[in-house]
């Protein structure tokens, strides 16, 4: 996979699906999977440091946590996540931490928004580093929305990550995600583009959908988002998992002889 195969499973009608990974042992198993790309998202913040939004991740969390999940996927197209405020102290800063991600490994950056770092989405594609957008809701703008909120409800709201998304395309994005917009407003932006539309709360008329890990492997017990299916009851197993060790321990009945060396 690379980003030219977003726009030819596009052009044949061909769905694409991303997960979020950030960590080494599940990239091991993700790249057994038939799953198409890997995000390390910085969303890391949030579901691996405990962290209230995506603002604490910053460019060596992300270098590290690409890096990890390269070396358990280096198979897989992997994107990683320019973290906040990364892209917008001008083009220099940007490629400085840009690079960190690639030469960690990663195939590709993501970054939020257009508007006012339109000329490094530009240096970063003219450098030849992949770039996918990322519209709607943005995380790393919660404070602005006062909570993390579903974008595009009003037509003025919605005609603007319109315009945003033709402008990510004519830009040279590869890919654009769209996060927590109304279905019909993401089945327009996917009908308006040449590039791929890859949703998380945004309706099955996407070209592709991703999801946070956590969230597919229903790890997360208290946040859970409509959209957000969960996948398999991965809260239950791990719980009952260490359970049936503790038990174990407890009544002496791990570890046996044949798991103990002589
Ligand atoms: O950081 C992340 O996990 C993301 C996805 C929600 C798309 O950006």
């Amino acid at each position: 996979m690379c980003s030219k195969d977003f726009l030819r499973a596009k052009s044949e009608g061909r769905k694409l699906s991303m997960v979020t990974c950030y960590d080494y042992t599940f990239a091991t198993l993700f790249a057994r999977s038939a799953v198409d790309a890997i995000l390390v998202g910085d969303s890391a913040a949030m579901v691996m440091h405990g962290h209230p939004s995506t603002l604490y991740a910053n460019v060596e969390l992300m270098r590290l946590h690409t890096q990890a999940v390269v070396h358990g996927a280096a198979g897989k197209f992997v994107v990683a996540d320019m973290p906040f405020l990364s892209f917008r102290k001008g083009v220099p800063a940007a490629l400085d931490a840009a690079s960190a991600l690639m030469t960690a490994g990663a195939r590709a950056i993501k970054l939020e928004g257009v508007d006012g770092h339109e000329d490094v989405i530009q240096r970063l594609v003219t450098s030849g580093i992949p770039v996918m957008g990322h519209l709607g809701m943005q995380p790393q703008s919660v404070h602005a929305y006062g909570g993390f909120r579903v974008q595009g409800r009003t037509d003025d709201s919605a005609q603007e990550i319109l315009r945003q998304a033709k402008a990510l395309q004519e830009l040279g994005a590869f890919a654009v995600v769209l996060e927590c917009v109304p279905a019909g407003l993401a089945h327009d932006i996917t009908r308006c583009l040449q590039i791929p539309t890859i949703g998380i709360g945004a309706g099955a008329a996407c070209d592709g959908q991703i999801l946070v890990m956590q969230d597919l492997l229903g790890m997360t017990a208290d946040f859970r988002p409509k959209f957000a299916r969960r996948f398999v009851d991965g809260a239950r197993m791990v719980l009952e998992a260490v359970a049936a060790f503790d038990d174990a321990v407890k009544t002496g009945t791990f570890p046996t002889p044949e798991e103990s060396y002589s």
